[in-house]
């Protein structure tokens, strides 16, 4: 690694943010599975883009499918996955990007290892707290009944750890929140950050986004 220099590039981080008419940053949605993580971060997505602000959605199931494909969930694999996937959401914050990252993310070590890799300003952790009965009862993918039947080994909130976020920097309830004022809490927070401009005399660059789903 000493043999290798960092090589500076012509144009910068800033640069693409003053194009993009936007600043950028990470928010890292952390949370059991089945609490909302990829429902909200669609929704978040969605919002943005229909204002006009460039994002990407790094979806910790759909990154397992490829650039994350040879991980499993043990734990040096977790951090493997969360490792990469914050490199990632670097790059796209480096591209002028809001990026969204929806993973278990379940220790407080790899998240804060994520944070670190980020300036100030640039890392929101988001927790998206639900009650494990209640994720259990929604099991979307029917992954809690195979965990609870021994068909998967290692399942968090099962036989492997969730440690919850002790500092974040917005907590969402999912049981008793619904999926828009979710959105609206962490839209008012990067606004108050000054991430995004406040959403009077912004543009509606993909209207049409919802009549083409
Ligand atoms: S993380 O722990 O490394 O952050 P990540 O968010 O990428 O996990 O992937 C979690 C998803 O993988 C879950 O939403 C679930 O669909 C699936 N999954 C499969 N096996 C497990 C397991 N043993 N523990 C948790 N999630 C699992």
């Amino acid at each position: 690694m000493n043999s290798i220099v960092w090589q500076p590039t012509p144009v910068t981080k800033e640069d693409r943010r003053r194009l993009n008419g936007h600043s950028s940053c990470a928010i890292w949605l952390t949370g059991l599975s089945g609490a909302g993580k990829s429902t909200i971060a669609c929704e978040l997505e969605l919002t943005l883009h229909r204002r006009g602000l460039r994002t990407y959605l790094l979806d910790g199931d759909n990154l397992r499918h490829g650039i994350n494909a040879d991980l499993g969930f043990s734990e040096a694999d977790r951090s493997e996955n969360i490792r990469r996937v914050s490199e990632i959401a670097k790059l796209f914050v480096d591209a002028g990007m809001i990026v969204i990252a929806g993973l278990i993310s379940p220790t407080r070590e790899d998240r804060e290892k994520a944070r670190g890799r980020f300036g100030e300003r640039e890392f929101y952790e988001v927790y998206v707290e639900c009650p494990i009965e209640v994720c259990k009862q929604r099991d979307p993918k029917g992954l809690y009944k195979k965990a609870l039947a021994g068909e998967i080994r290692n399942f968090t909130g099962i036989d492997a750890v969730y440690e919850p976020p002790e500092n974040p920097d917005i907590v969402l309830h999912t049981d008793r929140m619904a999926v828009s004022d979710c959105v609206a809490e962490i839209i008012r927070h990067l606004e108050a950050q000054g991430v995004i401009p406040q959403a009077t005399g912004i543009g509606q660059a993909a209207t049409t986004v919802r009549e083409r789903r």
